[in-house]
């Protein structure tokens, strides 16, 4: 099997294919999304939301972060992992940032990092790929950030922003990131910064005029059935589906159908 590399990506786009990606935490999840064929497994720090239950992703630690990601490592013959770093690994300090991702990349065996922001942690970043480390960037909504923003409203509605986010997504792509995530923006601005910048750029909430796409998977597979943001399509209503296996096990082992005869030794 071909791997997926960075190169790989950016030829992608310039041959105008579109890049698939999904979040993954564990082992058997990954195994199957590689199966598949998607391009990039993302260990979002999202696992601290669906895997962890907090309610934002701020608590997820860098261990935290090592275990998932060395789980999925494990299972993957052909898709690049990318692996966040979490808040409080990389902000204000890039020796911190260094020493992180360096732990990322020798403890999980992950391909690269993700880091949320542009301008205020470009000594971060710059610091991280001088080590031959890769960096995909994050923009728009950052949930790192969900005090400072107060809500997880739609990001760079207004023209300032929206400015800002152009300069910044250049500016990330000048340091040498190899592709951008962009989070709950209007349609059109995700497609001028993809017009814009040479790298990929994949938008989750960020419309059709990207490079690529990226979903959290129990949010596509519809395991979680009160998130219901309009960006999401969710594939399957693994819930219900779910909860119905669960119900009969229950009801088969009260009823003592389970195990039958030829399901013992
Ligand atoms: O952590 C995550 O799942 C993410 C994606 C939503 C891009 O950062
Ligand atoms: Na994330």
């Amino acid at each position: 099997v071909k791997r997926i590399t960075t190169h790989v990506l950016q030829e992608m786009k310039d041959n105008g294919e579109k890049i698939a990606m999904l979040t993954g935490y564990d082992f058997s999840m990954a195994k199957i999304l590689d199966e598949a064929g998607i391009d990039i497994i993302l260990v979002g720090d999202s696992a601290s939301n669906v895997m962890a239950g907090h309610e934002t992703t701020l608590p997820i630690t860098l261990d935290q972060m090592i275990y998932h990601a060395s789980s999925v490592v494990r299972a993957i013959e052909r898709s690049l992992v990318v692996v966040d770093l979490p808040f409080g690994s990389y902000q204000g300090d890039s020796k911190q940032a260094l020493h992180s991702a360096i732990r990322i990349m020798k403890e999980s065996g992950g391909h690269a990092v993700k880091m949320e922001g542009g301008k205020e942690i470009i000594d971060s970043i710059s610091r991280i790929l001088t080590a031959g480390i890769p960096v995909m960037g994050h923009l728009g909504l950052t949930p790192q950030s969900i005090y400072k923003f107060g809500t997880y409203t739609v990001r760079a509605k207004d023209e300032d922003e929206a400015d800002r986010l152009i300069k910044d997504a250049q500016l990330l792509e000048e340091t040498g990131c190899f592709a951008i995530v962009v989070e709950k923006i209007p349609a059109d601005l995700a497609a001028r910064v993809a017009q814009h910048v040479k790298i990929p750029i994949i938008g989750i909430g960020a419309g059709n005029g990207v490079d690529g796409q990226v979903l959290v998977v129990h949010d596509m597979l519809g395991i979680n059935n009160e998130f219901n943001p309009r960006f999401l399509r969710k594939y399957k209503n693994l819930h219900n589906e779910m909860l119905d296996a669960f119900q009969m096990y229950i009801k088969d082992v009260r009823s003592k159908d389970f195990p039958n005869d030829k399901e013992q030794y």
